[in-house]
C-alpha cells in the first residue's frame, strides 16, 4: 500500500503522453478514481487486474472524498486521475483540503496540459521575441464567474498568446472581445478532444472562431489558442543567433 493518495495529471488523452511517474502509479493502484468525462477509458488499460475503477462524473465533492478516505483507510493504494495537469481547472484544492483533515498525505503528479499538445500539433511556438513573451491560460466567464480584474477584455489588452479553456459555449462573446484587440486574421488553434482517437485540431483565423465552432458543434473538451506568435516569423531569437554570446556559447 502507498502511504499517500496521489493526484495524477494524465495528460489530454493519448496514453503515450503519460509521464513515467503517472504510469507507475496507475500500474500499482488498487483503486482508481477518475474524471471519466475528460479522460478516455484507454488510460485505464495500464491498471492492474482486479483494480477498482470509480467514475466521478456523477459524484459530488463529498462523495468523491468519502470514497477516497474509505478506500485509503482500508489499506488500498488510491489514485485520483485528472485530465491534463491537475493545477489547471482541476478543482483539486477542495479535495485535498478534505483529505488533509483526515491526516492523509497527498502527492500531486503533474501532467501535460491540453494547450501544450494543441500547440505541438501545429509546431507552434507561443513565445516569439518582440511579438509576445507571455502565455495567458484562462477561460471565458460562464457559470463559474471570473474575478473582475481578469475579464477577457483586460487580458486581451496585452496582445499575448491566450489559451481559452472551458470556453466553447462562450465563443461568440470571446470572439467579439478578442477582436477589439487582435487583428481579425490572428491565427487560432482550435482543438477538440486533442489526442483522443476521435480528436482533431484546426488552424483558423480569429474572425472565424464563432462560425467554425458552431459548424463543428463544439460545446465541450475544446481548447482555443489565440496568438500573434502562431505562423509569425518576424524575428529570430537571441538564443541561437551566432552574434549572441552566452554562458554555453561564448566564442
Ligand atoms: C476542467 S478543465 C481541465 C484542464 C486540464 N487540467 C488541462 O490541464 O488540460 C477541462 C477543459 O480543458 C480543456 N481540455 C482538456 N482536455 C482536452 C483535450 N484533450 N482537448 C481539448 N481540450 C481539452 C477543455 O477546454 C476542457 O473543457
Amino acid at each position: 500500500m502507498d502511504n499517500k493518495i496521489s493526484f495524477i495529471g494524465v495528460g489530454p488523452g493519448d496514453p503515450e503522453l503519460l509521464t513515467l511517474k503517472a504510469l507507475k502509479k496507475i500500474k500499482i493502484a488498487d483503486v482508481i478514481i477518475w474524471t471519466d468525462s475528460l479522460i478516455p477509458e484507454k488510460i485505464l488499460d495500464f491498471s492492474k487486474e482486479g483494480s477498482e475503477k470509480i467514475k466521478t462524473s456523477s459524484l459530488n465533492l463529498e462523495q468523491i472524498t468519502s470514497i477516497m478516505i474509505e478506500k485509503f483507510q482500508a489499506g488500498k493504494t488510491v489514485v485520483r486521475l485528472h485530465d491534463g495537469d491537475p493545477c489547471l481547472f482541476g478543482a483539486i484544492r477542495e479535495q485535498i483540503e478534505i483529505l488533509e483533515t483526515e491526516k492523509i498525505e497527498i502527492e500531486v503528479v503533474p501532467g501535460v496540459s491540453a494547450f501544450q499538445v494543441a500547440a505541438a500539433y501545429h509546431k507552434a511556438e507561443l513565445t516569439i521575441p518582440d511579438v509576445t513573451q507571455t502565455i495567458i491560460l484562462t477561460r471565458a466567464g460562464g457559470r463559474t464567474g471570473m474575478p473582475e480584474k481578469e475579464s477577457l477584455k483586460d487580458l486581451a489588452k496585452h496582445n499575448s498568446s491566450i489559451c481559452l479553456y472551458l470556453s466553447a459555449r462562450h465563443v461568440k462573446r470571446s470572439q467579439e472581445t478578442l477582436l477589439e484587440f487582435y487583428p481579425p486574421e490572428t491565427k487560432v488553434i482550435v482543438g477538440f478532444r486533442v489526442s483522443w482517437d476521435d480528436g482533431w485540431t484546426s488552424l483558423i483565423e480569429l474572425k472565424d472562431m464563432e462560425k467554425f465552432s458552431i459548424e463543428k458543434k463544439l460545446i465541450r473538451t475544446t481548447i482555443y489558442i489565440i496568438s500573434p506568435a502562431i505562423n509569425n516569423s518576424q524575428k529570430r531569437s537571441n538564443l541561437y543567433n551566432p552574434s549572441y554570446k552566452h554562458l554555453f556559447r561564448n566564442k
